[in-house]
């Protein structure tokens, strides 16, 4: 079989040709993101493999099928950019991985939560710099605050229990989970918002979720609330969260996601001017910390996403049910 990769980045083909070892498939990689003038490409392929910011909607499906690609297999959890009714009209099939250590990515969010807190990366500077002062460096302790997280998922889970051992009270909002560990409070939207003092998004991109962080729910929130989104950048409406860094409303922002993104991450951009004024202006807040989606970079993350992926395409090969495959209302 053979596979065209888009949006590779060195690290992809490092754990993908390791893991195909294994499989021996033929594997094309491609820098160029996934639309309707890159699906060429593909041609001669059997199957793409697509991440977050590749754009699988409906002409760009239609050119892989005009190629006979029948296959999209997603190296990566979420997939909201892929058009599932045009997948669907068109017999297409969608491969995921859904879960690959949820845990790099609840460590992320921690990494945002404690940086922006004890701001060591302001530290790290000032003393390369030989500035030992201490002035403008002060946090608050977690322990003992109010954490609230949307989506209590995989990665929501390993996140509540991370934040259970720094002694902190688990508030949770998730519509579809019941069963819960004891120590997790499952409460409405607006309780959440109103009693954390830190607030983590982990929920997917979908139509419930669109801006569901904006000037309304903002107003609900503590005053120098600290929000952090690991999960897809659309969960927050951009203009409303500036507005609410400039009052004050919003004390810290860490974000790995940006509604925007796919003009920006996975790129160096360090000689070019910058196109996009928002998140200019978010890079111009000193309580602002942003990282280009990098919640899923760790080594075993990598592994198993490439080893769920070649699996997928496996079954693919031997035209088996994989639980992994997404259908339209899924
Ligand atoms: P999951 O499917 O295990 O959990 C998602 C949870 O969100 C579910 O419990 C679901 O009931 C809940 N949910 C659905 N609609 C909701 C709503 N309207 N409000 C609150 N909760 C809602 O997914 P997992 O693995 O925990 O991933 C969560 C998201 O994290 C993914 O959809 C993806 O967008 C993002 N992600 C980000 C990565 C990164 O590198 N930054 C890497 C992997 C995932």
């Amino acid at each position: 079989m053979k596979i065209a990769f888009f949006s590779t980045q060195s690290y992809d083909r490092k754990y993908f040709d390791q893991v195909n070892r294994h499989y021996g498939y033929e594997l094309l990689y491609f820098e160029a993101s996934l639309n309707e003038k890159t699906a060429i490409l593909a041609e001669g392929c059997q199957a793409v493999c697509i991440f977050v910011n590749d754009q699988a909607n409906a002409l760009t499906l239609e050119n892989l099928h005009k190629l006979g690609i029948r296959n999209i297999v997603l190296r990566c959890a979420g997939f909201n950019q892929v058009d599932l009714e045009k997948t669907a009209a068109l017999g297409m099939r969608v491969l995921r991985v859904p879960a690959y250590s949820p845990e790099s990515i609840a460590e992320h969010a921690l990494a945002l939560i404690l940086t922006l807190n004890r701001k060591t990366h302001k530290a790290y500077n000032r003393v390369r710099e030989g500035n030992f002062s201490l002035q403008r460096l002060t946090g608050f302790n977690i322990s003992g605050k109010s954490i609230g997280i949307i989506g209590l998922g995989k990665i929501g889970l390993a996140f509540a229990r991370i934040m259970q051992g720094f002694g902190c009270r688990i508030l949770a909002f998730d519509p579809f989970t019941k069963d819960v560990p004891a120590y997790i409070e499952l409460c409405d939207r607006d309780t959440l918002f109103e009693q954390s003092q830190i607030i983590s998004i982990h929920c997917p991109l979908n139509a419930d979720t669109k801006h569901l962080i904006n000037a309304a729910s903002l107003a609900k929130m503590k005053e120098g609330v600290m929000l952090i989104n690991t999960s897809r950048g659309a969960v927050i409406r951009t203009p409303d969260v500036i507005e609410a860094l400039k009052s004050g409303k919003l004390g810290y922002l860490g974000i790995d996601v940006y509604e925007q993104e796919d003009k920006l991450f996975f790129r160096d951009l360090s000689e070019s001017v910058i196109p996009d004024d928002q998140i200019l202006r978010l890079m111009s807040f000193p309580n602002v910390l942003i990282t280009a989606h990098q919640a899923f970079l760790t080594h075993e993350a990598l592994t198993e996403i490439a080893e769920t992926t070649l699996s997928n395409l496996k079954s693919i090969v031997e035209g088996r049910e994989n639980p992994n495959q997404v259908s339209n209302g899924f």
